[in-house]
């Protein structure tokens, strides 16, 4: 079993071209769900809880129907988890999200370690467009997010959060999401492991009680799970 990545901050993570390429992606995909179905988010995953709408680029991989993304963009970002990991991925999961009120409830993210890595997982996410600037922790560690800056950690062993955002109807919040486990990695991840990262992730969110008051009265009121 690996170690799980220390965390640390990448800038400039994309070339001008590929932070085109994602953009017009997004807006072609946006259109397409004006024209077909008089929604721009039609097309997209509304997910509620998370306070954000995205578009689940790995699971566009093998259809025609709507833009995905680029071989060279594909193989950019397993390159780069092979340089961090220095060992082959597996599956690579890659996530455009726009935290916005339009998800149909305020953006937050409270501390929890992922459960959607079954092995030690290799994480990153980059900061995007946005209107308003909002921090990103993994732990206690606070990372000063700027567009086209990358953040490194693991998923599943680092809780990670972000303070309330306080978004009003014209913010939005962009990032780009991927993550991964080493080929050669044989020991997924027991279930105890995930029920102790739910219990420490707990503890964060009582420790940076005053910075998540929007959102842990969130998690209350729609009683369920918002990352
Ligand atoms: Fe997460």
């Amino acid at each position: 079993m690996p170690n799980p990545v220390s965390p640390f901050q990448e800038d400039n993570f994309f070339s001008e071209e590929e932070y085109t390429e994602i953009y017009t992606i997004l807006e072609n995909i946006m259109k397409k769900g004006e024209e077909d179905l008089n929604d721009k988010y039609g097309y997209m995953k509304k997910l509620t809880n998370n306070g954000f709408i995205a578009i689940f680029f790995s699971e566009l991989r093998n259809q025609d129907k709507l833009p995905k993304l680029s071989d060279a963009l594909e193989n950019k970002i397993k390159a780069k988890f092979e340089e961090v990991a220095k060992e082959p991925v597996d599956h690579i999961g890659i996530a455009f999200a726009r935290y916005t009120l339009d998800s149909g409830d305020i953006p937050s993210l409270l501390p929890h370690c992922d459960r959607s890595e079954t092995h030690v997982s290799y994480t990153f996410t980059v900061e995007l467009d946005k209107s308003k600037p909002w921090d990103f922790y993994v732990e206690d560690q606070k990372f000063d997010m700027k567009p086209n800056s990358a953040i490194w950690f693991s998923g599943t062993h680092q809780s990670h959060w972000r303070p309330d955002a306080n978004f009003d109807s014209n913010d939005f919040y962009d990032i780009f999401l991927c993550q991964t486990h080493l080929s050669s990695d044989g020991s997924p991840l027991p279930e105890d492991h995930y029920d102790n990262g739910d219990q420490i992730s707990v503890e964060f969110a009582e420790k940076y009680s005053e910075l998540l008051k929007d959102s842990l009265e969130k998690a209350e009121r729609i009683n369920g799970a918002c990352q």
